[in-house]
């Protein structure tokens, strides 16, 4: 499953309708990144260049200029080179960025520095972001002073800088219908994996055996990339939020904790359960499970278009006291116990972040000092969870080291939210049937 190239031409063009005539932006990709001696980690592009282009490769930097007659959509990209494609891959080559990728132009990444400064002389506004690639800055600065020092001979450069990457995420932020398939796909497959990763579970399987029928199940299922490292904790690694060194046995009597989601054509799916390693879920194990659940349940009542953005982190978290005390692990009356906070040794994350492209996406919390309102297309994690530390002697011994997280991927419809994942065994009924 993949977005049509067509899809990126039209992202361009409409950004470009935006910027205006007189604008210009420029957006390099990721760069590769060394893992150790001359292996690298596998490249992955940037999302907004990405978004903006369907170009995989690196050493390429996106041009748009609106309203320019010799074109608009200006791509930098490396040369085709035999020697270099029978060591390293293929190579689209300019040719290939017009024909295969709908550019307009493109160019050789090796004349970037020659002719940038051509295409930002009389332009009036430069849409770029500081801040993200050092030596891309520096060259940035280089090229606009070079202009500056050349205006006695008619150049002019671009009198002010914007900030590019706001536009970018602001529609990144909204899901397409295509968008909203693909991650729909990465939320089944994912799924899946996780229902694989239950049927598989033993004692004495070792934490990164699960992790191997996770990716195992991404892979067959055409996803061959997690979105992000595989968290398999078993007992107290549970408690440990973004535990991945995945490389302990599981014990009889523990629950496991797995927060895996494949990553589909770029887009992430990020889904977390956690279930008994035996199949069973003791009294203790069970109290804390379904309270986190009804916690999830709570949150996804607070989401709906018009409703804003904070609203369903504060019902999770006023479940999750109001269970706290009933259990006796908090004391105390409810709203005080919110308001000092006094849940956050058991509870010390927020309900959930934008899920898109990246897995904790872009996209604004607020607008004009207030909670930005849900808007359909919006998708969103969420995913309450409990941990009571190993060592917290306040609590009593039965509760120490369990840790719960429940997370699903929420679409905001045009009249509430739809649960991308809740194909994913949950209820305590479920997920015991499913490993009996
Ligand atoms: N997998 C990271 C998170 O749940 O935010
Ligand atoms: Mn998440
Ligand atoms: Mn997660």
């Amino acid at each position: 499953m993949k977005l049509e190239k067509k899809i990126f031409s039209a992202r361009r063009k409409e950004l470009m309708g935006t910027l205006g005539e007189g604008a210009i932006l420029v957006l390099p990709s990721a760069a590769e990144k060394v893992r150790n001696a001359d292996c690298e980690y596998p490249f992955r592009q940037s999302s907004d260049f990405w978004y903006l282009t369907g170009f995989g490769e690196p050493e390429a930097v996106l041009v748009l200029v609106p309203g320019r007659e010799e074109g608009e959509a200006v791509l930098f990209n490396r040369r085709r080179d035999r020697d270099r494609e029978i060591w390293n891959g293929r190579r689209a080559g300019q040719e290939g960025a017009v024909n295969t990728f709908g550019f307009d132009q493109a160019f050789p990444i090796e004349e970037l520095d020659q002719l940038l400064p051509e295409l930002l002389n009389g332009r009036e506004r430069l849409f770029y972001t500081p801040g993200q690639d050092k030596a891309f800055d520096e060259q940035m600065w280089g090229w606009l002073a070079r202009l500056r020092n050349a205006e006695r001979r008619g150049k002019t450069a671009p009198d002010s800088i914007e900030d590019r990457d706001s536009l970018i995420h602001a529609r990144r932020q909204i899901k397409s219908v295509e968008e909203i398939a693909l991650m729909r796909e990465a939320g089944t497959i994912s799924t899946r994996a996780h229902i694989r990763a239950m049927t598989e579970c033993r004692p004495r399987v070792m934490e990164y055996q699960l992790e191997a029928a996770i990716l195992h199940e991404f892979a067959m299922s055409g996803a061959r990339h997690p979105a992000y490292s595989t968290i398999v904790g078993g007992g107290e690694n549970g408690c440990i939020l973004h535990y991945t060194e995945n490389d302990c046995e599981l014990k009889d009597g523990d629950l496991v904790l797995i927060d895996a989601g494949c990553e589909l054509d770029h887009y992430a799916a990020d889904i977390t359960r956690t279930f008994p390693v035996n199949g069973h879920f003791s009294p203790e194990q069970k109290a804390l499970y379904e309270l986190v659940l009804m916690a999830q349940e709570a949150a996804f009542a607070e989401i709906a278009p018009g409703k804003p953005w904070d609203g369903f982190h504060k019902a999770a978290v006023a479940v999750l006291v109001e269970g706290l005390i009933k259990l006796g692990l908090l004391k105390g009356e409810r709203d005080q116990l919110i308001e000092d906070e006094a849940y956050s040794p058991f509870y010390m994350h927020g309900t959930g972040h934008w899920l898109g492209m990246d897995v904790h996406d872009v996209g604004i919390h607020k607008q004009q000092g207030q909670p930005v309102l849900f808007t359909p297309g919006m998708v969103l994690t969420v995913e309450p969870g409990l941990y009571i530390a190993p060592d917290n002697t306040e609590v009593e011994e039965r509760w120490r080291g369990i840790g719960i997280r429940i997370e699903d991927n929420v679409l905001v419809t045009d009249d509430g939210c739809e649960n991308l994942t809740a194909a994913a065994p949950k209820t305590v009924a479920d997920i015991e049937a499913l490993m009996a």
